[in-house]
């Protein structure tokens, strides 16, 4: 074997940073694909997966379940046109901008965000302010991951989300303003239940369910985990949120399941599992109380609804 001396070795043999970064995404378990030029399609299989402590043993939905009945008002306002109209939606190539209140703002792409953290399969109860719940095995990492890279500032208290509109890909949306934003309160958004996701059921997202990244919030209505996001941002007051805009008595900013909160026009005291006839009793914080319940601490549930 020839031993080269640092003064011999030419510039263009040094290994190029891409080529390291893409090492290092393949020892954390990633084909370098990901961080290559093959487009991350929908339904790609997502190697070494490794299960989460914070799953639940209920029984899973179907894959059908999950990518058939869909709230996606960008695709459509019926349940069954998001995952009719979503096909052939552009998901590549995609980048997330994290900015705001932070030291180190920076766009991240699809591929880097992949490769970020081991990717986690992670069983949750996901429940629609609708009252219809369905339990998913998702795959991702908690969000604070993704935003620990940017340095947040002291005055970072609140994550605003902004999420991909092109009415072209979207000539069905309806019903609501677009893009669709959210937000959470910095401490909801650090918090290790809050799942930056980007995959299902061993897979890539199909894109009715929010390819390539989306959010999942297991103790919030469904309504705060938004898909395709593009842009997180950081700032100090409470961001405006899509449902809130449109019925600001129906819709608050917090939104976490609770079966003693009405829907001014239904109770949530109960819901109905997908593929299930029976209702079943909610539960506060939609059951992930033991874990979330100190976020909330001293304040009126009703009121912060
Ligand atoms: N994200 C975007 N961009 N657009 C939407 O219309 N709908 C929300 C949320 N995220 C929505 C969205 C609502 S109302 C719900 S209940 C969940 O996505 C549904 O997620 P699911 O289809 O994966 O069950």
């Amino acid at each position: 074997m020839l031993i080269k001396r640092a003064a011999d070795i030419a510039h263009s043999e040094i290994t190029p940073k891409s080529t390291y970064l893409n090492r290092r995404a393949f020892l954390a378990g990633l084909p370098a694909a990901f961080l290559g030029a093959r487009a991350l399609t929908a339904g790609t299989k997502l190697p070494n997966v490794t299960k989460s402590p914070y799953s639940t043993s209920e029984k899973i939905n179907s894959f059908n379940d999950v990518s058939t009945y869909n709230n996606y008002y960008e695709f459509g306002t019926d349940k069954n046109e998001p995952s009719v109209y979503a096909k052939g939606f552009k998901t590549s190539p995609w980048t997330v901008s994290v900015e705001g209140l932070c030291a180190k703002p920076r766009k991240f792409s699809i591929e880097e965000i992949m490769a970020l953290a081991p990717l986690e399969e992670r069983i949750y109860r996901h429940r629609c302010v609708e009252r219809w719940s369905i339990v998913v095995p998702w795959i991702g990492y908690s969000l604070s991951t993704l935003l620990k890279q940017v340095e947040p500032t002291s005055k970072a208290t609140f994550v605003a989300f902004e999420t991909f509109f092109d009415r072209k890909q979207m000539p069905h949306a309806a019903g609501l303003d677009f893009p669709y934003v959210e937000g959470l309160r910095m401490d909801e958004a650090m918090h290790p239940l809050t799942l930056l996701t980007v995959g299902m059921y061993e897979e890539t997202l199909p894109p009715q369910d929010g390819a390539p990244v989306r959010m999942i919030l297991p103790w919030k209505y469904g309504f705060k985990s938004v898909k395709s996001i593009v842009r997180i941002k950081l700032v100090s007051s409470v961001p405006p949120t899509s449902w809130n805009k449109q019925a600001s008595n129906e819709y608050g900013f917090y939104s976490n399941v609770n079966p003693k909160v009405d829907h001014p026009r239904w109770s949530q005291a109960q819901e109905r599992r997908l593929g299930e006839l029976r209702m079943r009793p909610t539960l506060l914080f939609n059951g992930y109380g033991d874990q979330v319940a100190s976020l909330y601490n001293g304040m009126d549930l009703k009121k912060y609804y």
